[in-house]
């Protein structure tokens, strides 16, 4: 088994399996490049599946076989489970997150889910909803942690709606709450007010201990960036954001080395399309985090080439890109895979320390772009335009042309 997704006083993204790294011989392939062969002993560990909905298999398939290629470069062997999660489940066992689900993938490494969800289900009951079976993955696993990089790598900057100068160079990471807020938070549900009229109400609440751990994977992460943590939040208005300032400021003083700053959710918004370039870590609550990430994303480009690790204290974590299961465009080999790619290698390096497989699934896909291949959400003129399942052809043949890095 892994060790915890999360070592809060340890470095997040550190190596968590230092001084075992495998030995390499170095071999020519055949077409005479140097390659390298891991040789004893391997690392294996167990990953689970989970497809689901919409364009969910198309990226996940384009993914594993990224993902099995980069980890065996650095002697990493895989045990894959694919297990079934929202509407795809709701179809053969009618629950959106099955039990057998739920307990494979605890017993798991790490998580890698593909997108949840379509037309089909729309219109089911809450709690037979496929999004319910992923709140309810989220809360198995107890991943707290969400964390969503928005990169606008060089490549793409044109794809950006945003102009070039404004765009150009972001680099930022919303950590988001996962586990609590509205989302769970009680009492929730229908009822009909003292006036008669049918009523529909959720609770923002947030304890202590969540703010509190959340807040440290945040100034951690912060840390470890470029030392600027800007806590969200709606503290003008709302008590519960009221609350979570005061904890964010109160677990500030653990980090004298971190420049704390705090924003308006409203006007975080407005700053983020403004001028992305002065967020460096953004920690939020669930919901906010749900908005402002999608919002991020598209100062990249895309939303196709988002990934996120949500993280736990311990047990496994789970991967997936931020956009959804885009059923308009799924089964025709459209989808931009490599939002998944990238949730492959933060799986690599959030859920098992291993970093260098990480980094060759980084570069192949900088290199993947830089070789002018594009799905169609980040296409301009003058590159390739490219399927779903070709984009993960050229990713692998990306993966397969780097020289491994010296030991
Ligand atoms: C996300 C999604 C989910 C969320 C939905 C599908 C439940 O929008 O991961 O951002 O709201 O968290
Ligand atoms: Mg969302």
């Amino acid at each position: 088994m892994a060790m915890a997704s999360l070592q809060l006083n340890n470095a997040i993204a550190k190596p968590l399996f230092m001084g075992m790294r495998p030995s390499f011989s170095y071999k020519k392939n055949s077409v005479g490049r140097i390659r390298c062969a891991a040789t004893t002993p391997s690392k294996r560990y167990t990953i689970t599946l989970l497809p689901g909905d919409g364009i969910g298999p198309e990226v996940i398939s384009v993914a594993t076989n990224v993902l099995k290629l980069a980890a065996s470069l650095e002697g990493i062997e895989f045990d894959f489970q694919e297990m079934l999660v929202g509407g795809a489940a709701l179809d053969s066992t009618g629950l959106p997150l099955p039990a057998e689900t739920l307990s494979a993938a605890k017993q798991s490494d790490a998580v890698l889910l593909g997108a949840i969800g379509g037309y089909k289900w729309d219109k089911n009951e809450k709690h037979l909803k496929p999004e319910t079976g992923l709140l309810q993955l989220r809360a198995g696993l107890q991943v707290f942690a969400n964390l969503r990089p928005a990169t606008v790598f060089p490549q793409l900057v044109d794809a950006s709606t945003l102009k070039k100068e404004v765009a150009e160079e972001v680099d930022l990471m919303v950590v988001r709450e996962l586990t609590g807020g509205i989302y769970f938070g009680k009492p929730r549900g229908f009822s009909v007010n003292e006036n008669g009229q049918e009523i529909g109400f959720n609770t923002e609440v947030y304890a202590t201990h969540e703010i509190d751990r959340i807040a440290r994977v945040a100034f951690e992460t912060a840390r470890k960036r470029r030392g600027k943590l800007c806590s969200v939040d709606k503290a003008n208005v709302l008590e519960a954001s009221i609350f979570w300032r005061k904890r964010v400021m109160a677990i500030a003083s653990e980090y004298p080395d971190v420049e704390l700053s705090h924003m308006y959710v409203d006007n975080a918004a407005m700053q983020l399309v403004r001028d992305p370039k002065q967020f460096d870590t953004i920690v939020t609550n669930n919901i906010f985090g749900d908005i402002l990430s999608d919002e991020a994303s598209m100062i990249t480009g895309s939303i196709g080439m988002l990934p996120s690790a949500s993280l736990g204290e311990s047990g496994p974590g789970l991967f997936e890109p931020i956009h959804g299961s885009a059923p308009d465009i799924a089964g025709q080999d459209k989808a931009n895979p490599l939002a998944t790619v990238l949730s492959a290698a933060m799986l690599l390096k959030y859920g098992l320390g291993e970093e260098n497989a990480a980094k060759r699934i980084e570069a192949a896909v900088l290199d993947t772009l830089s070789r002018g291949y594009r799905t169609g959400d980040i296409y301009s003129s003058g590159n390739k335009l490219v399927g779903c399942k070709e984009m993960g052809e050229e990713v692998l043949k990306s993966v397969d042309s780097q020289v491994p890095a010296p030991v």
